[in-house]
């Protein structure tokens, strides 16, 4: 694919930010964004790496009404030896594919997402930023452009892919979270758009967000939406529960995001030793393992949160502690080998990272 590349002078450039410490997660952009358009019939054309500015559309635009709309998020980080790597770039492309499917939008090939992704980060490296625990945030999303006010699948569409200097997600950063267990609201159903990544689930997801942030907590765990029993996942993680030696994580039933680093922490336990279960597992299971002392750990995982130790679950009124509210040895260890995996700071013996570059 031909990319159109626009130069920008100096004074076009932004000030870089300051403190690499205080990045935050998703509030400062870099300089250039991708973007490529398509109308049905003409398949994608225009793609250029140009500065990064506000768009213009159609008041009357599908995606504004209907949702038309579907997103990615990956990493690209500064590894030990000065190389720019992304982490399984190749699963998020699919996904988005994936996603692009399930809402009549067009695929992108494979080879042209990764080329644009690549390329972009590339030619804004300054932005990556160096400090522990920080990294380059990637989102490729996709917009429904027509302007049309019938429901039906639009016929132009904006691909573009913008990027984040990024920290902790949680100001928690790597301390134990607390979670609310939502056994009122759901997230998504099966047969639904759950395990897809489109905006609409963060959308529906807020109220009973912002009513637990409301409450101390940082974020929501959602139970299925027939029983109101099953765990299902965070929004922004995957779960997982540790008893002993055994992690154990829902199934990927159709309700929920099959998370790549779900699937990388999967391969990389078993690895690793620890012996693991994909399988339903109820809100009772979880407390009853929590009071009788054999679940001894609980964490998140997701390309933003990493992996992220859950210290307490609030449901029904009552607050469950995990393992003291301390993270857990498990979790650790998982964390570091991930992280060091993800920095090249370790043998990476599943071929995961890419070096697209030098810093
Ligand atoms: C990610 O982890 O990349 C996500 O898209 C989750 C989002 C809530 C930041």
């Amino acid at each position: 694919m031909k990319i159109l590349v626009e130069n920008l002078s100096e004074e076009e450039l932004k000030p870089l930010y300051e403190d690499p410490n205080q990045l935050g997660f998703g509030r400062i952009f870099t300089d250039r964004m991708f973007t490529m358009r398509y109308k049905k019939g003409m398949g994608w054309t225009d793609a250029r790496i140009e500065k990064y500015k506000n768009f213009s559309f159609d008041p009357s635009s599908c995606v504004y009404h209907y949702s038309q709309e579907i997103f990615e998020g990956l990493k690209a980080y500064a590894g030990a030896e000065g190389q720019i790597l992304l982490f399984r770039p190749e699963q998020n492309v699919k996904r988005m594919n994936r996603s692009a499917e399930r809402l009549v939008m067009p695929t992108i090939p494979e080879e042209d997402m990764l080329q644009a992704i690549e390329e972009l980060v590339v030619a804004e490296k300054r932005w990556i930023p160096k400090a522990p625990g920080t990294s380059m945030y990637i989102r490729p999303t996709m917009v429904a452009t027509e302007p049309f006010l019938g429901v039906h699948p639009s016929s132009e569409y904006l691909f573009y892919i913008i990027l984040s200097p990024v920290g902790a997600y949680y100001k928690e950063g790597f301390q134990p979270v607390k979670l609310y267990v939502e056994d009122t609201y759901v997230r998504a159903v099966v047969g639904g758009v759950g395990d897809i990544k489109t905006g609409g689930n963060y959308a529906a997801s807020l109220l009973a967000g912002y009513k637990a942030q409301q409450m101390g907590f940082s974020q929501v765990l959602w139970l299925d939406a027939c029983q109101h029993k099953y765990i299902e996942e965070v929004g922004s993680m995957n779960m997982f529960f540790v008893f002993g030696n055994k992690l154990v994580t829902p199934a990927l039933t159709g309700s929920i995001l099959p998370g790549i680093t779900r699937a990388s922490i999967l391969q990389l336990a078993q690895h690793l030793g620890y012996e693991t279960e994909e399988r339903p597992i109820s809100i009772d299971e979880v407390i009853e393992g929590i009071n009788q002392g054999t679940l001894t750990e609980a964490f998140g995982s997701g390309t933003a949160a990493v992996i992220s130790p859950v210290g307490s679950l609030y449901f029904k009124e009552k607050d469950y502690v995990i393992n003291n509210n301390q993270v857990g040895p498990v979790t650790e260890k998982l964390y570091n080998t991930l992280v060091d995996i993800q920095y090249g700071r370790t043998v990476d013996p599943f071929g995961w990272v890419r070096e697209i570059g030098k810093l």
